[in-house]
C-alpha cells in the first residue's frame, strides 16, 4: 500500500469523527459536533431579536423618534423592525414610489431616466416586469421576511437544460444540456487519459486513480477506453416516445467545444447565491415592499422628500428635505452611498471619505412582452436563462404564467460596460439592438408577436444612479460605517457582504436597528 495512503488512513478525519459521534450520541450530538467544526448549515442572523415594546418595561425608557432616509428595502425594513417596538419612525423618500431598486413595472407605470426620457409600460393585465431584483436564494433572509409578511413565493427557474448557450464561436445556439454533456465529456476524457497514462502519478495513489476514473466515467459519460463519443445526455432531435428517438448529430470535435467558451455559462449556478432552487414572490418582487410599506404605514412615509442636509446635533439629528425639515433622536441613512456623500452634512470627514468609496455598478434589463409564449410552444423552454457572449449577455424566460396566452421575457440582463452601452441609447435603439441580437438565437419569431417593451438602465435612475455599489475591499472604511456617525446609522446592501441582494439590505437594516435599539435601552 502507498505510504501516503497509509498516513491518510491513520489520520482521524473530520468525517470519521462525525460518523463516530453519530453512532455514539445520535443525530443531535452529531449536529452539534458539525456546528463546532463549522460544517452545519448556518442560520442567517439567528441571534437577531426584533425590538419589542416589552424591552422597555424594566428600563423606564421609551422608544425614540427616528428619521429614515430612503424607502428602499433597507429603509423600509428599518422602519418595520423599529416599529415593532413602537419607535416613532418617519421615512423620507425622494421619488414617487417606495422600494428603491425593488421595482416591478406593470401596465401604466412610468419609468423616467435622468435625462428625462420617460417610458410608459403598456403591458397586458397580469404581466409584470421585475426591473430590479428578481431571484432569491433559499438561504437568504429575504425569504424569512416573505414568510413573516405573508408574501407568497414560488419557484424561480435559474437554470434550465433546455435553454441555450450562444457564444460567437458557435454556428448556432446549443442547448445547455448538450453543451454540458460535451464539455463534461471532453474534460472527463482528458483527465481520464492523463490519469491512465500516469501523468498524475505524483498526485494520486493507485486507489485515488481508480476512484477518479470511476467518478469521471459517470461525470462525463465516457467509454471504458476513456473516450467521449457523446451520450443521450446531449438530447435528441426527436425525443424517445413509442420509438427510440433521433439523437442529435455530434458531438462536435473537442477543439470546437473548447472554443465555445462555456466556463461562465456552465458555472454561474454553482455560486452560492445562484444555486437552485431559487424563489420569487408571486405577482412581482414589489409584493415585498408593498407589504413592508403597509406594515410601516403610509402616513409614516413622505414621498417626494429629497434630503438636502443632515446635521448631527448633541441631542439628536436634523434632516432638511425638499418640503420641510424634521428633527429626530436618531437617523438611519439608507440611501446609496454615492448619493449620500453628496448631501451637505456635518458628519466626520473620515465618514464622508468612507461613503465615497463604494463603486456604483451598471446593469440594465429589457422586458419584452409577446402575445404568444413561443419559447414554451416552439423551444420548449419553461423559465431559465440563455447565456451568451453578446452584449445583451443573457435572455431570461419567465417563471410565471406558464401556458398562458402571453408572457414577458427579458431581452437582456447585462452588467458592466455592456450595460453602459445600452444605457447611452434611447429605449427605441436599445430595443432595436436587443432584437437584432436575440434574433441570432431565436430566429425571425423573435420580432413577431411582440406587443410591449420597457428597458431600465440603473445608472440612469434618478435617486438611485446605480444597480448596486460595492466595496473593492472590506477594510477599515467599511468597519467605520458599521458604527453610527454621531446619531446617524447606515444601512443598505452596500453595508453588507451581500451587495446586490435584497438580503444584504435586510441584514444591514437588522444590524443598524439592533445597535440603535441597544443604545436607546442603555440611554447613552
Ligand atoms: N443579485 C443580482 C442577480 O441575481 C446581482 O443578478
Amino acid at each position: 500500500m502507498n505510504a501516503d495512503r497509509t498516513n491518510a488512513d491513520k489520520k482521524l478525519t473530520r468525517r470519521a469523527l462525525l460518523v463516530g459521534v453519530g453512532v455514539a450520541g445520535g443525530a443531535g450530538a452529531m449536529y452539534a459536533a458539525m456546528g463546532a467544526l463549522g460544517l452545519a448549515p448556518s442560520q442567517q442572523q439567528k441571534d437577531f431579536a426584533p425590538p419589542q415594546r416589552s424591552d422597555f418595561a424594566l428600563t423606564g425608557r421609551a422608544a425614540a423618534k427616528v428619521v429614515i432616509l430612503g424607502a428602499g428595502v433597507a429603509g423600509l425594513a428599518s422602519a418595520y423592525e423599529l416599529g415593532k417596538a413602537g419607535y416613532d419612525c418617519t421615512v423620507l423618500e425622494a421619488s414617487d414610489h417606495v422600494g428603491g431598486r425593488n421595482r416591478t413595472l406593470r401596465a401604466g407605470d412610468r419609468l423616467t431616466e435622468l435625462d428625462g426620457e420617460t417610458q410608459v409600460a403598456t403591458f397586458s393585465e397580469g404581466t409584470y416586469f421585475n426591473a430590479g431584483p428578481a431571484r432569491i436564494a433559499q438561504w437568504m433572509v429575504t425569504l424569512d421576511y416573505c414568510r413573516e409578511l405573508r408574501v407568497p413565493v414560488e419557484l424561480f427557474v435559474n437554470n434550465n437544460s433546455n435553454a441555450y448557450v450562444f457564444n460567437s464561436g458557435m454556428l448556432a445556439p446549443v442547448r445547455f444540456r448538450t453543451a454540458r454533456a460535451d464539455m463534461y465529456g471532453y474534460v472527463a476524457e482528458l483527465l481520464a487519459k492523463a490519469t491512465a497514462s500516469g501523468a498524475l502519478d505524483k498526485r494520486l495513489t493507485s486507489g485515488d486513480k481508480a476512484n477518479l476514473l470511476d467518478f469521471l466515467g459517470q461525470f462525463g459519460a465516457i467509454g471504458s477506453d476513456g473516450s467521449y463519443t457523446g451520450s443521450p445526455r446531449r438530447g435528441f432531435q426527436v425525443y424517445p416516445a413509442t420509438g427510440p428517438g433521433t439523437p442529435l448529430s455530434g458531438p462536435p470535435p473537442m477543439s470546437d467545444v473548447l472554443g465555445y467558451g462555456l466556463g461562465r455559462a456552465l458555472s454561474f449556478d454553482l455560486d452560492y447565491e445562484q444555486a437552485m432552487p431559487m424563489f420569487q414572490p408571486v405577482g412581482g418582487m414589489d409584493k415585498i415592499v408593498e407589504a413592508l410599506a403597509r406594515e410601516v404605514g403610509d402616513d409614516r412615509i413622505r414621498m417626494g422628500a429629497k434630503v438636502t442636509k443632515i446635521t448631527n446635533l448633541p441631542d439628536g439629528v436634523e434632516v432638511a428635505y425638499t418640503g420641510g425639515s424634521i428633527k429626530a433622536d436618531y437617523c438611519v441613512a439608507a440611501l446609496p452611498p454615492h448619493l449620500l456623500v453628496k448631501i451637505p452634512c456635518n458628519l466626520d470627514p473620515k465618514v464622508r471619505a468612507a461613503l465615497a468609496i463604494p463603486v456604483p455598478a451598471s446593469a440594465g434589463k429589457l422586458g419584452l412582452e409577446y402575445r404568444r409564449r413561443w419559447w414554451e410552444l416552439e423551444d420548449r423552454i419553461y423559465g431559465g436563462i440563455t447565456e451568451t457572449d453578446l452584449d445583451l449577455q443573457r435572455l431570461w424566460y419567465p417563471s410565471y404564467g406558464f401556458h398562458g396566452t402571453h408572457g414577458l421575457m427579458l431581452g437582456y440582463y447585462n452588467i458592466g460596460s455592456d450595460a453602459d452601452t445600452y444605457a447611452k441609447l434611447t429605449h427605441g435603439r436599445r430595443l432595436a439592438r436587443a432584437l437584432e441580437q436575440g434574433e441570432r438565437i431565436h430566429g425571425p419569431k423573435y420580432r413577431q408577436d411582440l406587443t410591449a417593451s420597457v428597458s431600465v438602465a440603473w445608472r440612469r435612475q434618478p435617486h438611485i444612479e446605480g444597480a448596486w455599489a460595492g466595496w473593492r475591499n472590506y477594510d477599515a472604511n467599511f468597519e467605520l460605517l458599521r458604527h453610527p456617525a454621531g446619531r446617524v446609522y447606515f444601512a443598505g446592501d452596500w453595508m453588507s457582504y451581500l451587495v446586490a441582494w435584497q438580503a444584504g439590505a435586510f441584514e444591514s437594516a437588522r444590524a443598524a436597528v439592533t445597535q440603535l435599539h441597544q443604545r436607546v435601552l442603555k440611554g447613552t
